[in-house]
């Protein structure tokens, strides 16, 4: 098996194929110390399947673009070591599963972008201006703990809301926009409610927050470390819900309703 003093051949099996079908494929291949999987496929690439379809940029764990599954469990494969696995198992590496193939290990993603457009962005306060904004420091981190996100998608392929389930898509965001509308409606500065845009109604009505029955399996995968469900996706439930059942909400937004009709 080992067959340097710095290097062992491994067994991988990748997944090749397209829009039309496809199967795991058998490869054995060099491995040297402090490598992660994503050397590993450019080796293959280099040296038995230069048609291999992979999608990356960064080899830092930055521009979220390396997503895909190892067996099994979605995961960069720039931040994956080789080291975490032992040199006897077989590693498995296949394409993100709740997206449409393109090639090997390249899904298409546009249905994140597509949820993205769908809501709406920070409504800046009328009444300050440029250099008048000023917040809690505690606001400030809450919202720079859902910044950091990367856009890697793997919570929202880990999701199984929509991961087994295509037709739930339409009506569902997934938590990184929950996740989105959660830091905009927690947002001490978002102008939204007062020009009229009830983010807590979209968040039920539009993006699916019922849905979500709060499994942690999206922060679990998140390779940030961002607390989606506890610290976005509980907090935004909850303030969803006082707003439906609250008697005083429910008793403001009808007088505000009615002077609006007058
Ligand atoms: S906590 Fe909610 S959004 Fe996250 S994986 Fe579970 S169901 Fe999906
Ligand atoms: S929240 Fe985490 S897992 Fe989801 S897209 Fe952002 S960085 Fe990736
Ligand atoms: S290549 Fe950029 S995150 Fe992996």
């Amino acid at each position: 098996m080992t067959t340097a003093a710095t290097g062992y051949i491994a067994k991988f099996k990748v997944w090749r194929g397209d829009t039309e079908g496809g199967a795991l494929e058998d490869f054995e291949v060099e491995v040297n110390e402090g490598e992660v999987v994503l050397d590993i496929i450019h080796r293959l690439q280099a040296t038995q399947a230069p048609d291999l379809a992979v999608r990356w940029n960064c080899k830092a764990g930055k521009c979220g673009s390396c997503s895909a599954e190892i067996n099994g469990r979605p995961r960069l494969l720039c931040m994956t070591r080789m080291s975490v696995f032992t040199r006897e198992e077989t590693i498995t590496v296949t394409p993100l599963r709740a997206f449409p193939i393109v090639r090997d290990l390249v899904t298409n993603v546009g249905f994140n972008y597509q949820k993205a457009r769908e809501v709406p962005s920070f409504v800046p306060p009328q009444d300050l201006g440029p250099g008048e904004y000023r917040m809690m420091q505690e606001d400030v981190n809450r919202s720079q703990e859902f910044r950091k996100c990367i856009e890697c998608f793997l919570c929202q392929d880990t999701c199984h809301v929509v991961r087994d389930h295509e037709d739930n898509k339409e009506a569902f965001a997934g938590p990184r926009f929950l996740m989105r509308v959660a830091e905009l409606d927690m947002h001490p500065l978002d102008d939204a409610a007062e020009q009229g845009l009830d983010r807590k109604a979209t968040a039920q009505e539009e993006h699916g927050l019922g849905y979500c029955n709060i499994t942690k399996c999206c922060s679990e995968v998140c390779p940030e470390g961002i607390k989606i469900t506890d610290n976005a996706l509980i907090p935004l439930k909850e303030r969803a819900v006082d707003r439906k059942y609250d008697p005083l909400v429910w008793l403001g937004n009808k007088i505000m309703r009615r002077g609006q009709d007058t």
